[in-house]
């Protein structure tokens, strides 16, 4: 079985990041044949960072997976703008889409904002790169947020197209592997905790210092109901996401959890969820620094992947070019 999944290089990794992916991706390498991919094309579709900004922040992902235990001898990972494979299939797949299902896209429609004339094509065809990102390896699983459902349900789609065009299932039809434990901001409990939100409270990043990890914590937004009842749990975003955020990084059930800490006070719960917060990034943020000492070390890391990738999408773009009937030799 072969699992796939596109990781935006958007600097440092979030607590949302590390609980919603980082995690899960742990597990997956020891069970599948696993491609974890850098995805810098995709960052251009929005992002026009500066050079040196893109670069570095490429080496930070690739950083901060080795750092929670991504291993380079299990896992593939590399950046998808190594391996030519990606852009060429996204052009052939673009071919067997029709542009009403693209005009469907939720992200494409927020991303654009009002003056659609203004967004660029390649923003216009990110699902079709995505697409391609996944059907060039023929991966049977995907993890993604849940905001990436309808992504992988264009996929689904081109895949088909392109196996019934050609009256043949050469196409894998890939699966969302969602993760439920979603992290949410630390100042609204009703949204996700994102990169994007202006105010740096409402995350914890993996280079934020103890001493900024318990600021954020301290001042996290609660409300005044007493104790951890379980019951009234879900009425509380805010208290919830805290709740949630101990038992994903303890792996104790949120219901066990509630039985231990049911009375305790929100200081005291404040306390130990900084613990072990702490306890979770501190040695992760001290083997990223490490590692993003030794560039060359990371490039070998990418190289080794990238290498690895390109070999297996070589063989894959060969046959895809047959079926379609593009003269090689
Ligand atoms: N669109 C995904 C996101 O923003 C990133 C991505 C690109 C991806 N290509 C992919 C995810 C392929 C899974 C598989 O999260």
């Amino acid at each position: 079985m072969i699992v796939f999944t596109g990781i935006q290089p958007s600097g440092v990794i979030h607590l949302g990041n590390y609980i919603g992916l980082m995690k899960q991706l742990i597990g997956i390498q020891d069970q599948y044949k696993s491609f974890f991919c850098i995805v810098d094309l995709h960052t251009i579709t929005a992002n026009k960072l500066a050079p040196n900004e893109l670069r570095g922040n490429v080496f930070k992902m690739v950083a901060a997976h080795l750092a929670c235990g991504i291993n380079p001898e299990k896992a593939v990972i590399f950046n998808q703008s190594i391996v030519s494979g990606h852009t060429e299939l996204s052009w052939l797949l673009g071919c067997y889409t029709p542009i009403g299902w693209l005009n469907r896209m939720t992200q494409f429609k927020d991303k654009a904002g009002r003056d659609k004339q203004k967004a660029s094509l390649g923003l216009y065809s990110y699902p079709v790169l995505m697409a391609a990102d996944i059907l060039l390896y023929n991966a049977q699983y995907v993890p993604v947020g849940d905001d990436q459902k309808q992504h992988l349900e264009i996929t689904r789609d081109i895949a088909s197209a392109f196996n019934k065009h050609y009256r043949q299932d050469y196409f894998v039809l890939p699966e969302a592997l969602i993760n439920s434990s979603r992290v949410m901001s630390l100042r609204d409990g009703t949204k996700k905790m994102s990169k994007s939100d202006p105010s740096d409270y409402s995350r914890i990043n993996f280079d934020d210092s103890d001493k900024s990890i318990i600021n954020k914590i301290k001042k996290a937004k609660t409300d005044s109901i007493l104790g951890f009842d379980i019951d009234t749990l879900s009425a509380r975003p805010e208290v919830c996401n805290m709740v949630n955020i101990y038992s994903a990084l303890s792996d104790i059930k949120v219901d066990m959890l509630c039985n231990t800490i049911s009375k305790y006070s929100m200081e005291r719960f404040k306390k130990e969820l900084v613990d072990i917060i702490i306890s979770t990034i501190s040695p992760v943020r001290k083997k990223m620094t490490e590692l993003l000492s030794d560039k060359d070390y990371l490039l070998k890391v990418l190289k080794h992947g990238g290498d690895k990738a390109a070999g297996i999408t070589h063989q894959n773009i060969k046959k895809i070019k047959d079926i379609i009937g593009f003269v090689q030799w």
